[in-house]
């Protein structure tokens, strides 16, 4: 069996309610695994406690009960061999599109021609050539989605933690994202956690698919996406394709 590059076993997670005494149980003996090199993506309703899982495998947030594990150490906060990518980019914004993306780069030491010289990589991986210099307000929100994948993806992290990346951009726009995506962890594997809304996006992106049932969250079942790669987008009109997602709604839908 490969080694497990992340786990977390027996998580719970509450909060207090604002201006109440009570306490909100959000995650309820929730038990992960992602084996290196994996994709998965977790569905569920909204306010199932996704974001909040997901925070707890970053180390933004800690578990009242039980541990996420990466590569065999406990995960006590936030790391650089696990990088996050949110829904909406987080840039800085007195900063060009080269500079956001070098920033970690320069934040590890690298000497200036290395980080120049990888920066230039990443931005033709993500197709921004020509746009080095724009500053995130000249932007299109797809361009910076793309920005925050380069800056992330360029420390070349193990594992990818990513909170629905693409669900705030139009079809074509995200359609091409998962492209880059998947180009990119094709040549990289990094394990990738893939949080989303769209039961097709999880089906054509994903290894495996992660079902969590209503608060307080936990998997309620899991399925390994029987579809060869690469997956064309006449896929989604194929029979079992259609089968399929409609399993995952009726599982959401209860
Ligand atoms: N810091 C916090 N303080 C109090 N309650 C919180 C906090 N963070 C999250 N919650 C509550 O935890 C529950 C789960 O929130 P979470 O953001 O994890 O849901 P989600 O599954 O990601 O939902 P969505 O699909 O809408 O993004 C919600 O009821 C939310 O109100
Ligand atoms: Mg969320």
């Amino acid at each position: 069996m490969k080694r497990t590059d992340l786990s977390a076993n027996n998580i719970s997670k509450c909060f207090s309610e604002p201006g109440e005494d009570g306490l909100l149980y959000v995650l309820e003996d929730m038990d992960f695994e992602i084996k290196e090199g994996e994709f998965v993506t977790i569905l569920g309703p909204s306010g199932c406690g996704k974001s909040t899982f997901l925070n707890i495998l970053a180390g933004f947030e800690t578990a009242n009960q039980g541990h996420a594990v990466c590569c065999g150490e406990p995960v006590r906060g936030p790391s650089p061999e696990r990088a996050v990518v949110f829904q909406s980019p987080v840039l800085f914004p007195w900063m060009d599109v080269k500079n956001n993306i070098m920033y970690g780069l320069k934040q590890t030491g690298k000497k200036k021609d290395d980080a120049q010289r990888i920066t230039a990589e990443y931005i033709r991986a993500v197709g921004l050539d020509d746009f080095d210099n724009y500053y995130p307000s000249q932007l299109s929100g797809g361009m910076q989605q793309r920005v925050a994948l380069a800056r992330s993806l360029i420390l070349d992290p193990k594992v990818l933690l990513m909170d629905e990346p693409f669900a705030a951009l139009d079809a074509q726009t995200r359609y091409s994202m998962q492209q880059l995506l998947l180009q990119l962890w094709e040549r990289n594997r990094q394990t990738i956690v893939f949080i989303t809304h769209d039961v097709e996006e999880a089906l054509l992106l994903s290894d495996r698919i992660c079902i969590m049932g209503k608060r307080p969250g936990k998997i309620i079942e899991e399925i390994a996406v029987p579809f060869e790669r690469p997956r064309p987008i006449s896929l989604t009109g194929s029979g079992d394709f259609t089968q399929l997602k409609s399993h995952i709604l009726s599982r959401l839908l209860v």
